[in-house]
């Protein structure tokens, strides 16, 4: 099956999206292809709140760089996405790639195939779990629920947590990829 992963760090090496890659290691070692989209290198308008999307049924008619990843989505299996905590929050950009699937409820329903898998990786600076951080990745993640994905694995790497090869979160990440 396809897997789409989501990266939403700035960071081409740090800790979201080292743990996000191994997830996707273990997912093509599955046998599974993985698209990925890196949008700290992507030109990814907010919701223009439009309506377009509501009126016609259909994705986001924004032509930026996102406008390839429709497809993609509807064709997956899986979806992994990736972001840093900033201000107690998910990342900015993630949150805007986030507000866009806005379009896949109708009034007619959700719009996209129920059961993708879905993943999350977040890391913190923080050494220990705080309550902000988890509702906001709770919250988060329940946005693509809410539209009929299914929760395979949620990964939390805090300041305190080793992120090497042989970590427990590497392995974990690892796991949750050759299982899908
Ligand atoms: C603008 C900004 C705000 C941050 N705010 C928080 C925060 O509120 N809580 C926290 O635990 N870490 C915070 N951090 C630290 C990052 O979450 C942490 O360094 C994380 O490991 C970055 O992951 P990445 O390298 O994969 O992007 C912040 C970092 C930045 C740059």
């Amino acid at each position: 099956m396809k897997v789409v992963a989501v990266l939403g760090s700035p960071h081409k090496d740090g800790p979201s999206n080292v743990i996000a890659r191994e997830v996707l290691r273990g997912a093509k070692d599955a046998g599974h292809e993985v698209v990925e989209y890196v949008i700290n290198d992507m030109n990814v308008k907010g919701c223009q709140g439009c309506g377009a999307c509501k009126q016609n049924k259909i994705d986001c008619v924004l032509q930026d760089d996102l406008a390839p990843y429709w497809k993609d989505l509807h064709e997956c299996g899986a979806l992994l996405v990736a972001a840093p905590n900033y201000c107690s929050q998910i990342n900015g950009p993630m949150i805007t790639y986030m507000n866009r699937h806005y379009c896949l409820i109708t009034s007619e329903g959700v719009r996209v195939h129920p059961g993708i898998k879905l993943i999350g990786v977040f890391s913190q600076g923080a050494k220990d779990n705080y309550e902000a951080a988890e509702k906001a990745y709770d919250w988060y993640l329940r946005d693509f629920q809410n539209r009929d994905m299914k929760l395979h694995a949620k990964l939390v790497h805090t300041g305190k947590d080793a992120w090497d090869a042989d970590s427990d979160i590497m392995k974990k990440a690892y796991e949750a990829g050759r299982t899908l």
